[in-house]
């Protein structure tokens, strides 16, 4: 059974994401953020005020830092605090893409204790609540048992920014086709993770993410048997900037190889 915490996470998750499939297709304003496209439209910000109002009411000692609104006061670490992102494949959603999902984690003391993924086009509920295990509407998962990196599926994403600060991921994703490997970029980190967390992709990597895309994710991978670190195998926290997610038995491959990449380009081999 899980806490009162986790319930209520996923009653709200299910309720915003009857929001974006109920306005997905639909008419509705989109405006750009920063950069040419990091959109937002009103289903970002209604559900994102559904999911606040809900949690405020039903656990008034904790704060917020969501995607849309912010911090809704000073973070201190042993304050529960809900971290959201009310639409994850913001892009794909204005698109009428239906690759997206809505994703609530809850964290103090820099740990997460609950981590709720919801994709709400084909109903598939991800719950993880710490040492009770990760779930697929209801069913127990497991990561992947892939042993080596040239036989894995992966997945990435790549930073709004990308054209004026790509980092060293563009060089990396071609390193990875480069040796064969099958690598999709769906356009939702939550999605991505979870996803991972379920078996589906061997490891996942990418910058420049923030805690909203990542929180519900990292607990569910590490609850599902995986590993989550930074790409030098250094631990991870969701303030990082970035993340390597793996089943574990291939992290030290990949690990190794979005390092050697790296330092092939800055030592100029
Ligand atoms: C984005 C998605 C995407 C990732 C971007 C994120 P948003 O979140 O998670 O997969 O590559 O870096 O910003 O803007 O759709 O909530
Ligand atoms: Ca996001
Ligand atoms: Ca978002």
């Amino acid at each position: 059974m899980f806490s009162d915490y986790t319930q209520k996470a996923i009653e709200v998750a299910k309720e915003a994401g009857k929001i974006l499939r109920q306005g997905f297709g639909s008419t509705f304003t989109i405006t750009n953020k920063e950069g040419k496209n990091n959109l937002v439209t009103d289903y970002d910000h209604r559900s994102e005020e559904f999911i606040i109002e809900s949690l405020s009411k039903a656990f008034p000692e904790t704060i917020f830092l969501a995607e849309e609104s912010g911090l809704s006061s000073q973070w201190k670490n042993d304050i529960p605090i809900w971290i959201i992102d009310p639409l994850d494949g913001t892009v794909n959603f204005a698109h009428n893409l239906p690759i997206f999902s809505v994703s609530i984690a809850l964290s103090q003391n820099k740990e997460i204790f609950t981590g709720v993924i919801y994709n709400p086009i084909l109903d598939e509920l991800f719950v993880s609540e710490k040492g009770h295990g990760a779930f697929l509407n209801g069913v127990k998962l497991k990561v992947s048992t892939s042993q080596r990196l040239e036989e894995s599926f992966l997945v990435t994403g790549f930073p709004y920014n990308i054209d004026s600060n790509p980092g060293y991921c563009i060089d990396q994703f071609i390193q990875m086709l480069k040796m064969g490997i099958p690598v999709r970029r769906l356009g939702s980190a939550a999605l991505d993770l979870a996803y991972v967390a379920a078996g589906s992709f061997d490891g996942f990597w990418e910058i420049n993410l923030n805690p909203w895309d990542v929180a519900a994710g990292f607990l569910l991978i590490q609850e599902a048997g995986g590993k989550v670190t930074k790409y030098n195998g250094d631990p991870y926290w969701i303030t990082d900037n970035n993340i390597l997610a793996t089943n574990g038995l291939i992290h030290d491959e990949l690990s190794q190889t979005l390092i050697s990449c790296y330092l092939e380009i800055t030592n100029g081999i």
